[in-house]
């Protein structure tokens, strides 16, 4: 997969941040390269269109969700490109009306998420994305705000998937992810 050894390729790892123990994995490099920009959404989209994702070969997909922030940097295109609605999960206290909303734990403390409640319909068919998976916590409750609505997740995108800690045993549908760290 050359398109993968170039996105990796790109990649930069900044030990110690944002706090020491941690190598912070950035993809901002990614999107400032207009070729690497595109092949990462064309990866995704071959994917997404390729009948690849387990158990749903012809589904199609109604709602793009992106998790804040870098979330929203994905979302919005792959959803277009799809002929989809994009819908923002953001944390709590950033959405107006009525959202439904769901705690998951950090590092340190808690943190809870919410959605706006009329964004997404019972019964629609649903892709959540973000940039990486850690611990999968974050993907985890955002996936709860999905079933909240009546919604299965058909899957859970992300650029890179920090395999060693084991983040998609949390989530209840299958992960894609283009590159594993270890
Ligand atoms: N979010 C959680 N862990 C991360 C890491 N190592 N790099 C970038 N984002 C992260």
């Amino acid at each position: 997969m050359a398109d993968v050894a170039y996105l990796s390729s790109l990649l930069t790892a900044h030990p110690d941040f944002p706090k020491k123990g941690i190598v912070f994995l950035d993809i901002f490099p990614l999107l400032r390269n207009p070729v690497a920009f595109e092949t990462l959404v064309t990866h995704f989209m071959h994917h997404l269109t390729s009948h690849t994702i387990p158990n749903s070969p012809t589904k199609k997909i109604d709602v793009v969700v992106g998790l804040d922030a870098r979330g929203f940097l994905l979302g919005p295109i792959i959803a277009l490109r799809l002929g989809a609605a994009f819908v923002p999960v953001r944390k709590r206290g950033k959405l107006p009306g009525q959202c439904v909303s769901a705690t998951y734990e950090k590092e340190y403390g808690s943190d809870t998420f919410e959605m706006q409640e009329d964004a997404i319909m019972p019964g629609q068919s649903v892709i959540i994305i973000d940039d990486l998976i850690a611990t999968g916590g974050s993907a985890k409750a955002a996936g709860e705000l999905i079933a909240q609505r009546g919604c299965k997740t058909l899957e859970y995108l992300f650029i890179i998937e920090l395999v060693f800690l084991k983040g998609h045993e949390k989530l209840d549908g299958p992960v894609y992810s283009i590159i594993q760290s270890n």
